[in-house]
């Protein structure tokens, strides 16, 4: 991967070893909560940006006629792979190495449901990204996003992010360390424990607090999005967005995804 760009897929791969029932559980509530069904049968699930495979494997285990996860990252990839080998026998799967960038060129066709959560904003030119993935949702589709939104510290951010995916491994950890202690503070001033936050953390669509905070403090390239901003880019393709979970962060130990639920106008091409 080039020097100015996140390692996330040896932080999937290394997250992976952790995946067991309750986050497979969790992973599905979040998905389910995120489409508003945990019934996808008959349907068609693209994944870009799967990371560690996953919320496909939960789209697989809601019925999913047929999913396809892709990744530019390909540690990413083989991670995917491994965990839909082990936890899914069938073979309405696939797991490909390609930028989101590429798809154009990939004859992938269009699908029911466009799922790309945490990705759009990572790939360096995210109006562009957010274009072609939502040209691979059928008429009549949903298009499942979830993106960094705007806080006053987004460029304090970048700086950090750039700084750290050039820094050595040694001041990296470091980075890491001191996040957490200062957010282990900030937690305590509002009267809360980091020692629940982390123990409660897999409540968030399965994940874990400490690959979380290698990917937040790591994640570069990095941009972040308004929901009117959003709404701009996809009107014009014919979305209509039919809910949004976008949260008021101050944004000092994070951003946070904001997710949105699209579907494409049934005439729209
Ligand atoms: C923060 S992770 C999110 C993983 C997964 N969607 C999840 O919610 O757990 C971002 C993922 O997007 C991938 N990614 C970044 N740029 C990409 C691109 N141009 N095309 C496809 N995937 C990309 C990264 O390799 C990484 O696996």
């Amino acid at each position: 991967m080039s020097e100015d760009r996140f390692d996330f897929g040896k932080n999937w791969e290394s997250y992976a070893r952790l995946i067991d029932a309750e986050k497979i559980a969790k992973a599905e509530d979040g998905l389910g909560a995120f489409l508003g069904t945990r019934d996808l049968s008959g349907r068609t699930f693209l994944d870009i940006g799967c990371g560690s495979g996953l919320h496909s494997l939960a789209a697989l285990r809601f019925g999913a006629q047929e999913i396809v996860a892709i990744d530019v990252d390909p540690y990413s990839v083989s991670t995917a792979r491994a965990v839909l080998e082990r936890l899914w026998t069938g073979a309405n799967k696939s797991v490909r190495h390609i930028s989101v960038f590429d798809l154009g060129q990939q004859p992938l066709g269009e699908f029911d449901i466009v799922y790309s959560w945490g990705v759009l904003h990572h790939t360096g030119d995210m109006n562009r990204a957010i274009e072609i993935a939502a040209r691979h949702v059928k008429p009549g589709g949903l298009f499942a996003v979830a993106l960094y939104g705007k806080t006053r510290y987004c460029g304090i951010w970048k700086k950090i992010k750039r700084w750290y995916v050039n820094a050595s491994p040694e001041k990296q950890a470091r980075a890491e360390r001191l996040y957490i202690r200062l957010f282990g503070f900030y937690m305590l001033l509002r009267g809360k424990r980091l020692s629940t936050h982390i123990a409660n953390y897999k409540k968030k669509r399965g994940m874990d607090f400490y690959h979380d905070v290698r990917d937040w403090i790591g994640g570069y390239p990095y941009e972040s999005i308004a929901p009117e901003e959003l709404n701009r880019l996809l009107a014009p393709l014919g979305f209509d967005l039919v809910k949004q979970n976008v949260r008021r962060r101050s944004g000092l130990f994070g951003s946070g995804n904001d997710e949105y639920l699209f579907r494409k106008q049934s005439g729209k091409n």
